[in-house]
């Protein structure tokens, strides 16, 4: 495979770009990010796609872009003598891939979309992506590590890049597949039945089925005697049964028949008694029948007397009450007469009274004469009180003035009648308290003359209280007097009814000794009549009882014969209780002989459906059982098959690796001879792959050699391994390989070296492509691409 052309758009760094590369060593020179690795990177998107390490869909579009804008790479490469086209986009804000690959100058692509495409390149380079990057791209990153590995790691990262850890895997994969056979193999078995066991269950089963059928036919042929034997018994049972149904009904008819015969024995019994008793009332009545007359006259005679005594008694009660209304009489009288003589006083109290009454008038009178008086009096005494008063002052003012004082009737001043005047009011004064005592001294009169008279009517009042009771009493006493009278009256009317009716009774003879005896005759013959008059009913009956009992005779005759026939009847039934019930027993026990057969019957068939029921199960079982044997050995095959695998595997491995080992040691040998210039020319590498070398004739571990000579060992290594993958997917299809970063701590010549090697490998590989940063190995490389930012976000690169 050898890249014709690379273009990229809006790819990482680059907005765009576009190299054709020729066959040749090719270097990629640009200082650190400028975007020297992206351009082989592409070449492995456009290929493989997102499946390449550290290719993001989104982070491959360049930064600067917007969501809208289109990343595309286009490659263009020879593989086998044709010419191929890969058209790789992403596209739209969700960044969805768009491929196409193309053959020749057609137009037409022989693949289009991610998968289809993918796989095409698969099939073309007969590489799938990951040995493709092994064997594409060596990096100094792996270099580095493949020196700082442990022996462990180391193996397994070379495993890895030789592609033998797929067959470790492969072989692992084997082994779980052979667990997870073998668990459920074991698992199939837990579940594994004796078969032997069950088979021979279940001809047990089916020996017991056989029985069970011979066993119902026979208790079947059983049931159909019994039952016979029951129908002939049941027949005769019936006929039986109609006996003693009529053997009882006739018992139960002789029975009621009897107890009537009973009831009317004792009716008959009763009856002649009955007669017997009849007949001696009759003769007790026939002597007694005088007594009858002789009750009525006692009767009558003793009615009489009752009414004599009723009269009596009454006379007698008349007799009293007249006797107690005369002494009612009498007490009446004397209290009549005392009151009389009480009353005698009644006109002298009255008569005193009225002169009392009028002595208080006339006392009246007086003291209201004297009561005016008194008041006549007091007024002089004021009046002259005022006019004392009025004088005094008026002598006193002139006094004070003396004689130059007015005169009181002319007001010209007194001067000589000063004197004359004073001795006129003295005169006054003196005159005004000699007619003050007199009047004062008629008042005492008057007030001793009013005392008196109070006194008077006081005592005359008293008088009169006395009196007014007195006549009160009287008064009282009239009214008793007047009560009386009227008692007395009333007293001696009663007395005149009571006489009357005294009169009314007239005579009355009663003798109660008589009365007494009558009375006792009386009572005597009332029981006899009594006694005789039932006597009388009874005989009345006797014929009647008579009749009765002839029919009661007739009855009981009847019914005799009538109990006669009907036991004749029942003897002549034939019917026998015991052999009636023997009958009936052995009939139950028949019954129940046949319904026990039919359980026994029904019980078998049951037993016969369960134990079909069970050799179903069991075939079933054994079917499963069977089938469980076939899915053991199915299981059992893949197992055997599965450790076969295992042990080729391990054995494949082991000659693969030992067979791999030596040709990576001869690779590297080679380029170490020539990048040393044959100082050292053999490179061994153990089962581990550790690096040996031989300095002279002697093999030494790496670690004996210097740092430089070590990563030189190193990358040997690695392009041999690059070399061995190449070959071992078909030698025609890779003609190129990219060395990253490879120079690391080589110095300037051993650097020209390497060149030189790599010139030698010409043959294998037709493009190298070398990135370095290292600016000054330019002249030894005949063709460079220079790598350059353009800005902070923008690489360019040009081929020289
Ligand atoms: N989508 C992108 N858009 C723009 N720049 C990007 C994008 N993806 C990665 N880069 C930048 O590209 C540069 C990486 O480029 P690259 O690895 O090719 O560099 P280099 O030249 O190989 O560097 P070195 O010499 O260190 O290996 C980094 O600076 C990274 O940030
Ligand atoms: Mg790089």
């Amino acid at each position: 495979m050898i890249i014709r052309r690379l273009t990229l758009k809006n790819y990482r760094r680059f907005r765009s770009l576009d190299l054709e590369l020729p066959e040749n060593i090719i270097g990629i020179l640009g200082s650190n990010g400028s975007g020297k690795t992206t351009i082989v990177e592409s070449i492995g998107w456009c290929l493989y796609g997102n499946r390449i390490r550290r290719t993001d869909k989104q982070d491959i579009r360049s930064q600067f872009c917007s969501a809208g804008d289109v990343t595309a790479v286009t490659l263009e490469f020879d593989l086998q003598g044709e010419s191929y086209r890969i058209e790789r986009e992403l596209r739209g804000k969700a960044a969805t891939v768009e491929a196409a690959i193309y053959r020749g100058d057609v137009d037409e692509p022989i693949a289009v979309q991610e998968r289809g495409v993918n796989e095409m390149v698969e099939k073309l380079l007969n590489l799938d992506y990951r040995s493709f990057f092994v064997s594409v791209f060596a990096r100094q990153k792996d270099l580095a590590a493949l020196s700082m590995f442990r022996p462990e790691e180391r193996k397994k990262s070379i495993a890895r890049l030789i592609n033998i850890d797929a067959i470790e895997r492969a072989r692992k994969n084997v082994r779980t597949d052979k667990n997870i056979k073998n668990e459920k193999k074991s698992g199939i078995e837990a579940h594994l039945a004796d078969e032997k066991e069950l088979t021979a269950k279940k001809k047990e089963l089916q020996r017991e089925l056989k029985e069970a059928d011979i066993e119902i036919e026979k208790k079947k042929k059983q049931f159909s005697a019994v039952r016979k034997e029951l129908s002939d018994l049941k027949a005769e049972f019936e006929s039986q049964s109609k006996k003693r149904e009529q053997f009882l009904q006739l018992s139960s008819q002789i029975e009621n028949k009897k107890n009537l015969k009973q009831e009317f024995e004792s009716r008959e019994k009763q009856l002649e008694k009955e007669i017997e008793q009849i007949l001696s009332a009759k003769k007790e009545y026939e002597e007694q029948k005088g007594k009858l007359k002789e009750f009525e006259k006692v009767q009558r005679k003793k009615e009489r007397m009752d009414r004599d005594a009723s009269r009596f008694s009454a006379l007698q009660a008349y007799q009293q009450e007249f006797k107690r209304v005369e002494a009612q009489v009498t007490r009446e009288k004397v209290r009549m007469s005392r009151l009389i003589s009480e009353l005698k006083d009644a006109d002298a109290i009255r008569e005193h009274l009225e002169k009392t009454d009028a002595r208080i008038a006339k006392l009246k009178e007086r003291q209201k004469q004297l009561q005016k008086t008194q008041l006549e009096n007091q007024g002089q005494l004021k009046s002259i009180e005022t006019k004392g008063k009025e004088a005094r002052q008026r002598k006193n003012k002139i006094e004070e003035l003396g004689p130059e004082s007015p005169c009181p009737v002319c007001t010209r001043p007194l001067k000589d009648h000063y004197e004359k005047v004073l001795g006129q009011f003295n005169a006054e004064l003196l005159d005004l308290a000699g007619r003050y005592r007199e009047v004062e001294k008629a008042k005492e009169a008057i007030v001793a003359e009013i005392q008196d008279v109070e006194d008077q009517l006081k005592k005359l009042n008293e008088e009169r209280d006395a009196l007014l009771q007195n006549r009160e009493e009287f008064r009282q006493r009239k009214k008793q007097r007047d009560e009386s009278e009227k008692e007395l009256v009333s007293y001696q009317k009663q007395l005149k009814e009571i006489e009357e009716r005294i009169a009314k009774l007239g005579t009355v003879e009663y003798n109660e000794k008589i009365h007494i005896q009558v009375k006792k005759d009386f009572k005597e013959l009332y029981q006899i009549r009594d006694r005789l008059l039932r006597h009388e009913e009874n005989i009345k009956r006797l014929e009647q009882t008579r009749e009765e009992l002839t029919r009661v005779q007739m009855s009981l005759a009847q019914y005799a014969a009538e109990i006669k026939q009907e036991t004749k009847k029942m003897t002549e039934l034939g019917y026998d209780a015991e052999s009636f019930e023997k009958t009936r027993n052995v009939l139950d026990e028949k019954q129940k002989e046949l319904d026990e057969l039919n359980e026994e019957i029904h019980q078998l068939e049951q037993r016969k459906i369960a134990i079909t029921k069970d050799i179903e199960h069991l075939t079933a079982d054994i079917e499963k059982n069977s089938q469980l044997r076939e899915q053991i050995s199915q299981a059992q095959n893949e197992i055997t098959y599965l450790e076969a695998l295992d042990y080729h595997f391990g054995i494949f491995r082991q000659e693969l690796s030992g067979r791999i080992r030596p040709m990576i040691a001869a690779r590297a040998s080679e380029l170490l001879h020539l990048t040393t210039q044959g100082k050292y020319s053999i490179l061994e590498l153990d089962e581990d792959y550790n690096i040996f070398l031989y300095d002279q004739a002697e093999r030494f571990p790496l670690a004996r050699f210097s740092g430089g000579e070590e990563d030189l060992a190193n990358l040997c290594l690695r392009i041999a391994i690059s070399q061995v993958v190449a070959e071992r997917s078909g030698r025609s299809q890779i003609n190129f390989i990219v060395l990253d970063e490879i120079f690391g701590s080589q110095d300037e010549h051993r650097r020209e070296l390497i060149m030189n090697a790599l010139q030698q490998l010409a043959t294998q590989f037709r493009q190298i492509f070398i990135i370095t940063h290292v600016e000054n190995i330019k002249d030894s490389l005949p063709v460079v691409i220079f790598v350059r930012e353009k800005s902070l976000l923008e690489s360019e690169a040009v081929l020289v």
